[in-house]
C-alpha cells in the first residue's frame, strides 16, 4: 500500500527518535510554549559533561554533522523547525553513526524551554533567512527578541558565531548585537573559511559558487 508523504515522514522521524526531540506544536502561542520548561537531559543523552554548541536553523545538517566529527569532545545540538528538511540531517547523523549530535525539531522561539539557563557555550547562526521586508524584521534570527533568548541559553562569556551572504542582514545583526550589549570580537566582510573550528555549510558553498561575499561576525555575550 502506498504511504502518504506525511505518514512516511513521521515514520522516518520516529526511526530517529533517539537523536531528536520533536516539539509539541499543539500550543500555537509560542510565548506560552516557551514558558513551560521541558529540559532535555543533554548530559545523560551524550553520556558526558562536554560543552554544548548549538546550531539554530541547521537545514539538512551538513555543518553540524561535519563539525561533530571534527570536534568529538563537543556535544552538538541542532535546531530546525522544518521537519521535511531536518529529516535529512537526522538520517545523515544516523548513517554516519555520529554520537555527539542531537536535534531539536522546534522553532528558535521556544529554545529556552529545552535548555537550563547558561548551559550553552556557543550558538552558530549559519545563513539564517535574511527576511529583508520590514514586516518580517521580527522573524530575523538576530532580532533583539531572539538575542534575549540566546542570552538566557548562553553561559557568561559564551559566543555567537554568525555567517551570512546578505550585507544588509549582516549590518542589521551587528547593530542588534551592539544594542544588546554583546561584545563584537570580529566582523569580517570577506570571510574565506580559514578557522580551524569551522566548516562550510550547504548555503555557503552555493553562495560562494555564485561569487558572493561571505560575512562573518563573532560576538561574546
Ligand atoms: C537558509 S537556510 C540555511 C541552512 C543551513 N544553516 C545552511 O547554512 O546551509 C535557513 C534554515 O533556518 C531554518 N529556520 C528559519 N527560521 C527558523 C526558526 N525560527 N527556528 C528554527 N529554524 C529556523 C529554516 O527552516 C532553514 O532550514
Amino acid at each position: 500500500m502506498r504511504m502518504h508523504k506525511k505518514g512516511r515522514l513521521e515514520e522516518r522521524i520516529a526511526a530517529c527518535s533517539d537523536i531528536v526531540k520533536v516539539a509539541d506544536l499543539s500550543d500555537k502561542n509560542m510565548k506560552n510554549a516557551a514558558l513551560t520548561p521541558e529540559y532535555v537531559p543533554f548530559n545523560d543523552i551524550f553520556g558526558n559533561n562536554n560543552p554544548i554548541y548549538l546550531e539554530i536553523g541547521c537545514g539538512k545538517g551538513k555543518f553540524v554533522c561535519e563539525m561533530a566529527k571534527k570536534l568529538p569532545d563537543i556535544n552538538f545540538v541542532a535546531c530546525e523547525k522544518i521537519s521535511n528538511v531536518l529529516i535529512e540531517a537526522l538520517e545523515r547523523a544516523k548513517t554516519e553513526e555520529i554520537k555527539n549530535v542531537y536535534f531539536l525539531n522546534c522553532a528558535a522561539e521556544v529554545l529556552g524551554k529545552y535548555f537550563t539557563q547558561g548551559s550553552v557555550e556557543r550558538i552558530y547562526l549559519n545563513f539564517s533567512n535574511p527576511l529583508p521586508k520590514e514586516g518580517y524584521k521580527k522573524q530575523r534570527l538576530t532580532h533583539p527578541r531572539f538575542l534575549s533568548i540566546y542570552g538566557g541559553l548562553l553561559k557568561k562569556g559564551g559566543l555567537i558565531l554568525q555567517k551570512t551572504d546578505d550585507e544588509d542582514f549582516y549590518k542589521f545583526s551587528v547593530e542588534s548585537y551592539k544594542e544588546a550589549g554583546f561584545e563584537v570580537l570580529s566582523a569580517c566582510e570577506n570571510y574565506l573559511l580559514g578557522e580551524k573550528e569551522d566548516v562550510e555549510t550547504e548555503h555557503e558553498r552555493r553562495f560562494k559558487d555564485m561569487g558572493k561575499r561571505i560575512f562573518r561576525v563573532v560576538v561574546r555575550v
